[in-house]
């Protein structure tokens, strides 16, 4: 079973977790009772954490990420309710500033 270790406010927790599995459901059925996350499903970026190690096991960034963390995702970032465990994974979610991207104001197309 893949194993992931979550550093968040100071602590270290460390679980086993079934293979294909999702933190942030983990996180509601208190697996991970500490990991910080809000929507559930990739708008709010409250998950938002850092990889620290094994990136490569995880799939590329989904639409999702790419609009809500754009230039972030190649720091490392990454939402962490929609990423699926396969394997090993150590993340952080220590300190994440995440500005979200401004929604472009709507001008008239009047002229
Ligand atoms: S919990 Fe809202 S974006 Fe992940």
């Amino acid at each position: 079973m893949p194993k992931v270790t979550l550093h968040v406010d100071g602590d270290v927790i460390e679980q086993e977790v079934k293979s294909h599995a999702n933190l942030v459901v983990l996180a509601g059925i208190k697996q991970f009772p500490k990991l910080k996350y809000g929507c559930g499903i990739g708008k709010c970026t409250k998950c938002t954490c850092k990889v620290l190690n094994g990136e490569e096991n995880l799939d590329p960034p989904n639409w999702k990420e790419e609009k809500m963390l754009g230039d972030h995702l190649k720091k490392g970032y990454r939402l962490t309710c929609q990423l699926t465990i396969k394997d090993d994974l150590k993340i952080s979610q220590e300190n994440i500033v995440i500005q979200k991207k401004k929604k472009l104001a709507q001008g008239s197309n009047r002229t």
